[in-house]
Order: structure tokens, then sequence, then C-alpha cells
């Protein structure tokens, strides 16, 4: 079987505060689309982590609001592993704005649990360099109080 145009990856997915209690609906949507969640916890934010995780934000109009939002309530980070899962958790993920992804991909996350732009549900890690350091920040791989203590294996 060619492998040349696929290759298993894996990325930072997260809910955001307004679809938290979407999560069971949004969990059972991720498996329906074949990833695995391999890492998960529930954490509050505060400004500085929101900061450090937005950090290609930095100078954006809208990065002020976006950090006042996902600071407001808990979010839930997960690690999900799949075939070109960061490219294909952003189109499970659909369109920022809710009212476009309702139009142009209506089975799509942000179209079924989104409400705007701000709370558009979920996110996900948009290149390479972008998932590994989301992931490091969530998940770090090195000691520390905040180390992760169970793991699913990826390879089943
Ligand atoms: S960009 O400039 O193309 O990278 O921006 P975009 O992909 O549209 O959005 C990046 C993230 O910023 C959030 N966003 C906003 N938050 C608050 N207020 C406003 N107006 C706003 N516009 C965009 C958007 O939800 C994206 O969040 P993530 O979590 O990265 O998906």
């Amino acid at each position: 079987k060619s492998k040349l145009s696929t290759k298993k990856e894996k990325t930072l997915g997260l809910i955001k505060p307004d679809a938290i209690n979407k999560m069971g609906q949004i969990l059972d949507h991720i498996y329906r689309n074949g990833f695995m969640i391999t890492k998960l916890k529930m954490c509050q934010l505060d400004r500085n982590e929101a900061f450090e995780m937005y950090q290609e934000h930095r100078g954006k109009s809208f990065l002020n609001d976006l950090l006042g939002y996902v600071t407001s309530g808990p979010v839930l980070a997960f690690e999900i592993v799949g075939e070109n899962a960061i490219e294909n958790w952003r189109k499970t993920i659909g369109p920022t704005d809710p009212a476009i992804a309702r139009s142009e991909a209506p089975k799509s996350i942000r179209a079924q649990y989104g409400t705007d732009k701000t709370k558009n549900a979920c996110h996900g890690s948009d290149s390479p360099a972008s998932s590994a350091r989301e992931l490091e920040f969530f998940f770090p791989s090195t000691g520390g109080k905040r180390r992760n203590t169970a793991q699913l294996s990826d390879s089943t």
C-alpha cells in the first residue's frame, strides 16, 4: 500500500469555553472522523498562558478579545493522532467564522457548534511548527507538575 500521500501526524485540538458544554458531541464527532485522542486535559488558562499559546497573533487587532475570551472559562486540550492530522483536523473544525462554515462546510464542528469568529467552538494548530509548540505547551514532555501521567498508545 502506498504511503506517499498520507502520513500519521499529531496535532493539538482545543475546545474553547463557548463549546465546553458540548464536549461530548464534539469528542464523538472527532472519533467519527477517524482520529484518535492520545492525551487530554481540562484547564483554565490565565492571561499570560493564553498569550504564550496565541503568540503567533501578537500585534493582531483581535488579540485582546481573543485572550479575554479564551481565559473566560475552562478549555479542553487534547492531542489527536491521525492521517494528515494537522490539515484534516483544521478541515474537521471548518472555517474560522461559523456563519461561513454553515454555508461552506455544514458538517464541520464550527458550523454545528460555533456562534461567531470569537466563540467558534474549537481551535486547531495551523502548521507542523505550531502544532509541536502548542502540544508542548499543554503537554510538556519533561518533568514538572504539569506533566501528564497517562498516555494512550497511538499505535493501535
Ligand atoms: S489570521 O489572522 O488569519 O491568522 O486569523 P484567523 O485565522 O481568522 O483567526 C485566528 C484566531 O483568532 C480568532 N479570532 C478572533 N478572536 C476574537 N475576536 C475576533 N474578532 C477574532 N477574529 C479571529 C479566531 O477564532 C482564531 O482562533 P483559533 O483559536 O486560532 O482558531
